[in-house]
This record gives C-alpha cells, sequence and structure tokens, in this order.
C-alpha cells in the first residue's frame, strides 16, 4: 500500500488509541466505499450468466457431504456445468480427516525454526495430503498472533511477533497452494483467545490492528492465499464475519484480495449485512446464505449483484486450482515418507532448550547408559492438541521406546509413570463389579447399586473411560461427570480426554472422602452401539506413591527425563499458567533426588516453572508430532542442535505479563476486550514496562557456543542492510539464530516498540567456522502506521539497530540512518 492516504480504509477503521476506552456502540458505520472486483475470466463470467439462482446460492453455503472423508465443511458443485464440489478440511498441523495423514509438529513448533523453507516444505506436505485425501480446500494456515498467554490455541499459531508471523505464513501458503490446495488463512481477525469466543467483541485500536494482527493475514493475502476465514469474534462491535472495515475495506480495498471470504464454523450472524460487508460463503450449513439469501434476492432486499459477486469469487478461484473442469484434477499419492521425514525435521528445528545448567544436555557419558524417564508422556506419546487441530498419526513412537532404542542394548532405561492421568483400579466395592471394563449390549441399561469402602480420609479424584454415552455415577448421590460447560463437552484434549486404548476419559473434581462406606450408583447405556467403560480413580496415597516410585527410578539412575504435559484444546483457554495436576511437586521431588534432571516441556504455549532452579535443562517440545520421539531422543542426545526460538515471551508468574491484573484486557469485561496495551504486544510488552521474563521471545540455547561481530548497517534501497559476522566459538556443529531488532524513529510522534524484530536468519555452522551475514530490514519494517493519516509512514532518522539472540539479549548495537521516502515507495 502507499505511503499516500489509504483512502479506502480511512475513516473505516476506528483509530486512535483514545478509541479503546471511547464507546463504540452498535456495528460500524457502513462505508459508502464500493469495492470494484477486477473483472472475471470469460469462463467465470460465462458459468455465471449460466447458473440458476438456487445453484448460485449453492455455491455459497455447506452443505452435508454424501460421500464425506470425515472432514469439516462440504460445497456440491454444479455438474452439469463442471464445477467441482468443495471438500474443506481442517488444519493447521496436518490434513484432519478418517483416514490417517501425517502429523506434523504443531505450527507453534514449526515457527520455532525461524525457517521460512522450512515453512514451505511444511505446507507441501499438508498440501499433497490434503489433495490425495480427496480434499480441495485447507482450514489453515491460523496466524492469529499469540496474545495472552493463556490462549487455548497457541499452539495451532506461530507467534507473538508479526514479522515472524508474516514470513511463515506466507510460506506455508505457497506450499500448500504449490500442491493445488486451496489455503484458508484463518481467523480473521483478533481471534486471540477462546474464552467467549463466540461473541467478544475486541476493541482496537488502528494502529496496533494494522501492525500487529493484520501484518500476518496481508502476507498471506499477497502470498496469493485463495481462501480467508471470518472469526468468531466482533471487531470493534461488528461480527467478524459481517465487518465491512476489515472485510472489504482492508482485506480488499487496501490489500487487492481476490479470494473468497467464508465463515468460521456457525459463525454466520445475518444474511443481508454479512453479504454486503463482504462474506461470501456461510459454513459448514446455510442458515443465512440458503433459503434466507434466496428470500433475500427474491424480495429485493440482495441485488443479484452482490450474490454473483460472492459466486465469481469462489469461483476464480476454483479456476486457478482448475476445479472448473468437470472432475478435480489428478489426485496424487500419499507420500507417508516424505510427510514423516519433513515432520521429524520440524520437530528437531522447532526444538527449543530454555535451560541447560552444567551440561546436563545432551546426555553423554553414565547418562547415556543409565536413565530414568518419569512422566504419564514419556510412555504415551503425545502428538498433537486438540480441537480442529488434531490429526489422526500415521504412527507414533512412544519417548520411552525412543530412548531406549537409541540408548541402545547396553544402557538401562528404567520408567515411573509419576502422574496418572488415567486412574487406578476402584478397590473395595460391594457388591463387586467388574469396573475395569464392563461391557454394555445395545439396547441395554446397566445399573449398579452398591458401596464403595474408603480406607482412610482421603482426596479422590474419579476417572472414567467410556466408548459411548458417558455413564451417571453418583457418589453420595452426586453426579461425579456433570455436563461440561460450554464447548468443554464437545471439544477433546489431544492427550487427557483419550484413553491409550481410545476410550473418552472425563475426571471427577477432586473430592475429600472421610473413611468408611460410601454410596455407588450407576447408570451405564448401551444405546445403539453399546459400550465399554471403566472406572477409576487416583488419591492423594496412589499419588504419593507414584512420585515415591519416580524419586526411586530418579535416584537409581546417572540421568533423569522427565515428561511433563499441558494439554490444549479450541474451544477454552487455559485457566493458568502452571503445568497442570500435581507436575510441580513431581518435578521438584524428581530434581531433589537427581539434580540431573532433564525437562522435557509437551505444552501448547508457556508455563511457569517454580522448579527451574532446581533441575538441569529444560526443553521445550511443545506438541511434537508423530516424530516427535524420534526427535525428542535427538536432540537429548545431542544427535543434532535444538534448532528451535521462543516465538512468544514466557513470563515468571502469573502476575508479571501483559494480561496479569487488567481483566479488560484479557478475558474481557461485560463482552468487551480492550487491547489496551496498544502496540506493545508481547515482548514489546515487557520492554516498555521494563518487566523481566523468565524466557524472553527470542531465546534458546545451543549445545555450541556463538560469537558475533563486525556490525555494520547502511542504506539498501528502501530499507537497511544490517551486516555481521557470526562464529562458531564451540566444539560441535550447532544452530544459532541471529535476531535484528530496530529502535524507535526520533521523527515520529507515533508509539513505537523500543525493540521490534526487524529481520532474522537461522544459521548452521561446523565448529570453528564464520558466517558473513547480511539481514536485510524492509521499509515495512521501518514504517508505522499513522491512524491519523490512515497511512504507513516512514520512521526517518537514526534508528538502533541490535543484533541479538533473543529480545533480551543483544550482542551488537549499531545505527542506521533512514532517509525520506522516495515519493510513492511502499511501506
Ligand atoms: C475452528 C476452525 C476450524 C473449524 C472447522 C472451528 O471450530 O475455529 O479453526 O477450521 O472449526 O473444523
Amino acid at each position: 500500500m502507499s505511503d499516500t492516504v489509504s483512502r479506502r480504509s480511512a475513516l473505516r477503521l476506528l483509530g486512535g488509541a483514545a478509541m479503546v476506552a471511547a464507546a463504540v456502540t452498535g456495528p460500524l458505520a457502513v462505508s459508502a466505499h464500493a469495492y470494484a472486483p477486477a473483472p472475471a475470466s470469460r469462463k467465470v463470467e460465462s458459468l455465471l450468466a449460466r447458473l440458476t439462482l438456487d445453484e448460485k446460492i449453492s455455491l455459497l453455503h455447506g452443505a452435508a457431504d454424501p460421500n464425506s472423508r470425515g472432514q469439516a465443511g462440504y460445497v456440491p458443485g454444479v455438474p452439469r456445468l463442471g464445477i467441482c464440489p468443495l471438500r474443506l478440511a481442517d488444519g493447521p498441523a496436518g490434513v484432519r480427516v478418517t483416514a490417517h495423514a501425517t502429523a506434523l509438529p504443531a505450527p507453534v513448533m514449526l515457527a520455532s525454526a525461524f525457517d521460512p523453507a522450512l515453512a514451505r516444505e511444511y505446507g507441501e506436505v499438508i498440501g499433497r495430503e490434503g489433495r490425495a485425501l480427496g480434499q480441495d480446500v485447507l482450514l489453515s494456515p491460523m496466524v492469529n498472533l499469540i496474545r495472552t498467554p493463556y490462549a487455548g490455541r497457541n499452539f495451532e499459531t506461530l507467534s507473538e511477533d508479526p514479522l515472524l508471523s508474516a514470513d511463515l505464513v506466507a510460506e506455508e501458503v505457497r506450499g500448500i497452494q504449490g500442491q493445488g490446495l486451496i489455503a484458508t488463512v484463518k481467523h480473521f481477525a483478533l481471534n486471540n483467545q477462546e474464552k467467549d469466543r463466540l461473541t467478544i467483541d475486541v476493541r482496537i485500536a488502528e494502529q496496533p490492528l494494522r501492525e500487529l494482527e493484520l501484518r500476518g493475514f496481508e502476507a498471506a493475502a499477497a502470498a496469493g492465499a485463495g481462501a480467508v476465514m471470518g472469526a468468531y469474534n466482533k471487531v470493534n462491535g461488528a461480527f467478524a464475519c459481517e465487518n465491512k472495515p476489515i472485510l472489504t475495506d482492508v482485506l480488499r480495498g487496501d490489500w487487492g484480495f481476490e479470494g473468497w471470504v467464508m465463515t468460521d464454523w456457525g459463525a454466520a450472524h445475518s444474511t443481508v449485512a454479512a453479504l454486503s460487508a463482504g462474506l461470501d460463503m456461510e459454513m459448514p450449513s446455510g442458515d443465512y446464505f440458503g433459503d434466507a439469501l434466496k428470500a433475500a434476492v427474491r424480495d429485493g432486499r440482495v441485488p443479484q449483484a452482490l450474490v454473483d459477486r460472492s459466486v465469481r469469487r469462489v469461483l476464480s478461484v476454483m479456476e486457478r486450482f482448475s476445479l472448473l473442469d468437470g472432475s478435480a484434477p489428478a489426485r496424487p499419492d500419499r507420500d507417508a515418507g516424505r510427510g514423516a521425514r519433513t515432520a521429524l525435521k520440524v520437530a528437531r528445528a522447532g526444538a527449543t532448550l530454555l535451560h541447560n545448567r552444567h551440561s546436563t544436555l545432551p546426555l553423554t557419558g553414565p547418562a547415556t547408559r543409565s536413565i530414568a524417564v518419569v512422566g504419564p508422556t514419556g510412555s504415551i506419546p503425545f502428538v498433537s492438541g486438540g480441537g480442529s487441530a488434531h490429526v489422526v498419526p500415521d504412527h507414533a513412537e512412544s519417548p520411552l521406546d525412543a530412548l531406549r532404542s537409541r540408548a541402545g542394548d547396553g544402557a538401562r532405561v528404567t520408567y515411573a509413570l509419576g502422574e496418572d492421568l488415567f486412574g487406578k483400579p476402584l478397590p473395595g466395592t460391594s457388591p463387586g463389579a467388574d469396573f475395569e471394563g464392563q461391557h454394555v449390549e445395545p439396547g441395554a441399561t446397566w445399573t449398579y447399586d452398591g458401596t464403595l469402602t474408603v480406607a482412610d480420609d482421603d482426596e479422590w479424584t474419579f476417572v472414567i473411560h467410556y466408548s459411548g454415552d458417558r455413564p451417571k455415577v453418583l457418589l453420595d448421590g452426586t453426579d461425579l461427570f456433570p455436563p461440561a460447560p460450554g464447548l468443554g463437552e464437545f471439544f477433546s484434549g489431544g492427550l487427557v480426554g483419550t484413553a491409550p486404548d481410545g476410550l473418552a476419559v472425563r475426571r471427577s473434581k477432586p473430592l475429600r472422602l472421610t473413611a468408611g462406606a460410601h454410596r455407588l450408583a450407576i447408570t451405564a447405556k448401551g444405546r445403539d452401539q453399546g459400550q465399554l467403560f471403566r472406572l477409576r480413580r487416583t488419591t492423594g496415597a496412589t499419588r504419593a506413591a507414584d512420585v515415591a516410585e519416580a524419586v526411586r527410578v530418579a535416584r537409581a539412575a546417572a540421568g533423569v527425563v522427565v515428561f511433563a504435559y499441558e494439554d490444549a484444546t479450541e474451544g477454552a483457554d487455559r485457566t493458568g499458567l502452571a503445568l497442570p495436576g500435581h507436575q510441580n511437586e513431581l518435578i521438584e521431588a524428581v530434581a531433589a533426588a537427581n539434580p540431573r534432571t532433564a525437562v522435557v516441556l509437551n505444552t501448547s504455549s508457556c508455563t511457569t516453572m517454580p522448579w527451574l532452579d532446581g533441575v538441569g535443562a529444560v526443553l521445550q517440545m511443545y506438541y511434537p508430532g508423530q516424530e516427535g520421539a524420534e526427535a525428542t531422543a535427538a536432540v537429548l542426545f545431542g544427535d543434532c542442535d535444538p534448532g528451535g526460538r521462543l516465538t512468544q515471551t514466557f513470563p515468571v508468574s502469573e502476575d508479571r505479563h501483559p494480561m496479569a491484573g487488567n481483566p479488560r484486557r484479557y478475558p474481557g469485561v461485560d463482552g468487551t476486550e480492550e487491547y489496551s496495551e496498544g502496540i506493545h504486544l508481547g515482548y514489546r510488552w515487557y520492554e516498555a514496562e521494563g518487566v523481566a521474563p523468565l524466557f524472553p521471545f527470542g531465546h534458546g540455547l545451543s549445545y555450541t557456543t556463538f560469537a558475533y561481530t563486525d556490525l555494520s548497517v547502511r542504506p539498501d534501497g528502501d530499507g537497511l542492510a544490517v551486516r555481521f559476522t557470526v562464529r562458531n566459538t564451540g566444539a560441535r556443529t550447532g544452530i544459532t539464530v541471529a535476531q535484528v531488532y530496530l529502535g524507535p524513529s526520533p521523527d515520529l510522534r507515533l508509539d513505537q516498540a523500543r525493540r521490534a524484530l526487524a529481520g532474522y536468519r537461522r544459521l548452521r555452522l561446523e565448529p570453528g567456522r564464520a558466517q558473513e551475514v547480511t539481514v536485510r530490514i524492509s521499509r515495512r519494517s521501518l514504517s508505522s502506521w499513522d491512524s491519523g493519516r490512515h497511512a504507513w509512514v516512514l520512521g526517518t532518522g537514526t534508528r538502533e539497530v541490535s543484533v541479538g539472540v533473543s529480545a533480551g539479549e543483544p550482542r551488537l548495537t549499531g545505527h542506521g540512518r533512514v532517509g525520506s521516502a522516495p515519493a510513492g515507495g511502499r511501506g
């Protein structure tokens, strides 16, 4: 977009930081700007001329798939005119259908590699598989910024930094679409939290909106993404899926997007308002864009031209992907081998070593021959997160098996559960019944009415595993497993909601039970399919025994690896930043028994680590995909350098992060969430407020050391060229991610970050080798959004440029002069 005023969006987006505080009620005023679409091809125009109104409308909403592969959405084509049906599948970490697919590491782990070429490869794998598995549209990538540490989908998206997110999403889109699968960038825009995601109104000023959240979407549009998915939430008063300022003025007007916009699943709220605001397709059904749209056209509330506009957009993308020729282009076979290789490569590249005292890692000497593995996710592979990012993996090895085979025959690798996710058999019931595998026949109802005798006063958590309708279990008259509020019932997590044999799992609230007899009543229904269920428990006593066993194996081993988990899913935010359950106590106890303890975190986002000083190492592995176990073993043994760096800041505690103590910011008050931190999102906030994080953005250790020298900064076209030398000064081949941060312009009277990522380079260097690196800072990175002028303005003058290994660890600092803009230069 030019530096001259972006007239189209002027006045449309509410501007100025003061806006956040100002009362803005109701939907934004509809602008008079009429976006004129580029004329479609002759073929598309000729189809438009031949399509009936019913056929046109059938292309603008989802329907039931007569031949479903288990994907999320379907749009029937118009066979008589050669328009193919569309099958639309999630998702961000691999193709989500009923069949097996490559379960790639979570997108946040991909992002941790700081490697756009790897993002392209990741996209290529999903693109090919999507086509091979009968799909035409992928509901990915997700590029909403990581804004709050609590957000349930932080693992599904990329980063808190807009530049990094933009670079990666653009390459991923190219990778996906290069294989012939249409990419859908989502969720436009500001779906940065799951709490109240269906209703929350996100209030944001123009400057942070443009500089932060929109940058990734803009990059995806520029990379040619065929589709955009509108978010559930509202943006400045209007639902995102009927929000003209973002759907038309920005997306179409400013960015020239020519693809189509679909809703998130069930995110439509209107017919006329949505269509005229720029929404093209309702998913997954046609509540508003089906019969209601037809009626609106018939009675003149919607001009035919508006329907044609949306159909034209859908058909134009379909034409680009050769979906207007009667049948879809030939589908390739899956290449599961390539998928697995990429999954492994990404998991190794994104493995982020946060802490490493006394060279606890890589495992060396006795610690390679005598290892204790602790934790439920040490034996159950934690492959992917829950919700629409879940993929049915081709296979997944357990970390324990991977470590055993890596350690070899001569080694002793022991295991202790440490933290029990799925419970232990129920003791002391009368009359006896098979609570370890009770079958209920189809149509039958199984009931139990008896007593559970408790030996000592203790805290109990009941765990039920079931394959059908969840059995009703009453203890002393209290329902142990009542329906979960909101979407909690709908989305199961990636790990804790499913037993290793596939049964669904739920846990009761912890209950204090007194010694003696308690009444237990169960009703389990077989319904059509019959069902199998188990009822189990954990108690204070079983927990203590599990920890004691973990301590015993840790003490007996030379090195210890504790696998800790945190299970996130869309539809819900995390309620705290601590590891769930009693894992903190477990880690403390194990590390006290053996300080050569490495903690592997299979978590969605940041966690607090009160035990950090007691452990030897912390390796952040997120949800590492189907090859996660092998990648983890490779990093632990030093077969490769941990290649990842944090793409989000990790706070020290629940009260030292941008959302802390500010409910208006998060989770919102009275249905409204305010971006009152303005442009100071993520690490920018820590810098601005002088708050020390636990680990800064960009942080991640290597097994070797690097020296950074010889910084020079000089003008380069409409940007800056930053040159420096990096040398591997250690004894092993390793990875460093050189990060270039830019300081504010003295000439702009706009809010600016103290330090913002303006470029980066991932480098792999052999011991002793040096490399001269040039990183270019683009004009966009040098510019700020001026909400008074509704335009990008170049931040001229002398700007500080630092090169370092995280937002908190600059190694070299210099300055570059930014002159005035050449007229008409790009922002
Ligand atoms: C999610 C989307 C997803 C869709 C279809 C929604 O709940 O927010 O990201 O693509 O479901 O599964």
